[in-house]
């Protein structure tokens, strides 16, 4: 059977774009549905591609409410949805334990670093500043911590010879365009055989 998932956002979007893809004519069409794309922020460009894609979309405004009560919310309002999983796809806003709790080890996030040695925002930048050879993405399950979640997959992306951080962004991004569908349909697939 397959599952529902539930995509949370707060910008762009652009992997939120590839799963939902991908669930429409690629790898995750037997796997998963689209049930929902939430974002925290009205301005979300991502709001409208998922809107044109004719995916549900919601939003709750985060700005100047405190973690918990507005994880409360959110948390009701995905009752009318009921995901099997969420799915953060530049999400950035840490969730409170009660959101944790309630979807544990069903909330997965991908990080545009090595989760181990680098958390929070601008991984590619961390990555290009520091001079590395390679970096990688992560795709990880969601606890309390920002970025701290068990790894579920890691893959490498060589950035030798990149000489910008627009360089280094779009290759990575191209890179977790891909990776995330397959992630996540390894994780359903065994979850699902694992019931
Ligand atoms: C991605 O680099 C992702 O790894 C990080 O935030 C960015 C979101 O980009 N968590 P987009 O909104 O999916 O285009």
């Amino acid at each position: 059977m397959k599952k529902n998932i539930a995509i949370f956002i707060s910008g762009r979007g652009s992997n939120m774009e590839a799963i939902a893809e991908q669930t429409r004519n690629g790898i995750l069409r037997d796997v998963c549905n689209v049930a929902v794309v939430f974002s925290n922020r009205p301005s979300a460009e991502g709001l409208k591609t998922a809107g044109a894609f004719g995916v549900p979309t919601e939003c709750i405004p985060s700005a100047g409410k405190e973690r918990e009560a507005f994880d409360r919310e959110v948390l009701e309002r995905m009752k009318f949805y009921r995901p099997d999983y969420i799915v953060l796809a530049g999400y950035m806003r840490l969730l409170s334990p009660r959101f944790v709790r309630a979807y544990r080890r069903r909330i997965i996030n991908i990080h545009p670093a090595d989760s181990r040695f680098y958390q929070g925002l601008e991984g590619y930048a961390w990555a290009f500043r520091e001079n590395l050879p390679r970096t990688c993405i992560t795709v990880h399950y969601v606890d309390e911590g920002m970025d701290t979640g068990e790894i579920i997959e890691q893959r490498e992306l060589d950035i030798r010879g990149m000489e910008s951080l627009e360089e280094v962004e779009r290759a990575g991004l191209a890179l977790e365009h891909r990776m995330y569908s397959e992630v996540l349909k390894k994780v359903i697939e065994r979850d699902s055989k694992n019931v």
